[in-house]
């Protein structure tokens, strides 16, 4: 069989352009090359967010509609609910037996939690989630997985995992490796290190003209630059950095010394920028207001099916190898 892609996202609240460019994106150029495998990482979801199941229920809408806008084709990948997926649990409980309690340690999101006393995922699911993470992509036999630098360490402790397991049990899955995404993190625009919906810094893909062109207005500039006839640093920038990804490179050099050389004011420049993230992202948001629910229940409904039926042969061969059941 030839090589699969898995990848998901969690569905925890709107979808926003760090997504875009952390995840979709990549998911856009991969559907061309490879079979695909996406999913809402529902489980996932509930580790951080137990307290709020509803968020969950309303993401997994919000997200499929954000997907299929920005052109996931549902038809040739493979487009499902993680939850639907038993044998993902199962698969997950064998490699919780795999895993010293070590390898989950390692884990840059856990490391986070013990450096960072604000968040709430104060649960052994949060703690284990890379191997459950492991499991999503083994149970597809995915060997392909895109994902941000802060990820690639749970593609490591799967390969880990897989590798165990073939050992143990004269298996034969697939050892996942990660494609890196281009742009894996998108800055806030109250120039925090990473866009993120809690942090209410993002800017969704459900933006009108004008609420898009208000959140770039407000994003934060070179602190230093005092007024329109003082040099600026694009540096120290957050609207220079999304001009770097969004905006065509006649306007990054453009902007780049229009703001070194006091020649070109924060207005006009987020005006510029502003219009760049409108051209790519309202016609998104147009396709998402098009979208119904039931859509996205018929999308699933035919996703999941397909992926329940290569999981239960995935996991038919798992039985094969271990002898367990
Ligand atoms: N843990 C990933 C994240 O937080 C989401 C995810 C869950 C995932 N399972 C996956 C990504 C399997 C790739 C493959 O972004
Ligand atoms: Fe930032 Fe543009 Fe202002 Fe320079 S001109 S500080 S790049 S917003």
């Amino acid at each position: 069989m030839s090589d699969l892609v898995v990848s998901g996202m969690r569905p925890t609240g709107s979808l926003h352009m760090g997504h875009y460019v952390g995840v979709i994106e990549n998911w856009l150029d991969l559907q061309k090359k490879y079979p695909c495998y996406f999913f809402l990482a529902d489980w996932h979801a509930l580790t951080s967010n137990y307290q709020k199941v509803e968020v969950i229920k309303q993401s997994r809408y919000e997200y499929v509609k954000g997907w299929i806008a920005s052109g996931i084709d549902a038809e040739k990948c493979v487009v499902y609910n993680q939850s639907a997926i038993s044998e993902v649990l199962n698969l997950s409980q064998l490699f919780l037996c795999l895993t010293p309690p070590g390898w989950a340690e390692r884990s840059p999101s856990w490391k986070d939690l013990k450096t960072n006393p604000d968040k709430v995922h104060d649960n052994l699911g949060f703690f284990t989630y890379p191997v459950l993470q492991s499991a999503d992509i083994s149970i597809m036999n995915g060997k392909f997985v895109p994902v941000g630098e802060d990820q690639v360490a749970h593609v490591e402790l799967s390969r880990d995992i897989v590798k165990k397991f073939n050992r143990l049990y004269r298996g034969k899955l697939k050892e996942p490796e990660a494609i890196l995404t281009k742009v894996s993190r998108l800055v806030g625009t109250d120039g925090d290190s990473k866009m993120s919906s809690s942090k209410k810094n993002a800017i969704t893909l459900r933006e009108t003209k004008k609420s898009l062109q208000k959140k770039v207005n407000k994003m934060v500039t070179d602190m230093k630059r005092m007024g329109i006839n003082d040099a600026g640093n694009p540096d120290n920038c957050s609207v220079f950095s999304y001009h770097k990804i969004f905006s065509p490179n006649e306007t990054v050099v453009e902007v780049d010394s229009g703001c070194r050389k006091a020649q070109l004011g924060c207005g006009e420049c987020k005006a510029k920028l502003g219009g760049f993230l409108k051209e790519k992202f309202i016609p998104i948001a147009e396709k998402m207001n098009a979208i119904s629910d039931a859509d996205v229940d018929d999308i699933l409904s035919s996703g999941n099916k397909r992926a329940k039926e290569l999981a239960g042969r995935t996991w038919d061969e798992v039985q094969t190898s271990i002898k367990f059941l």
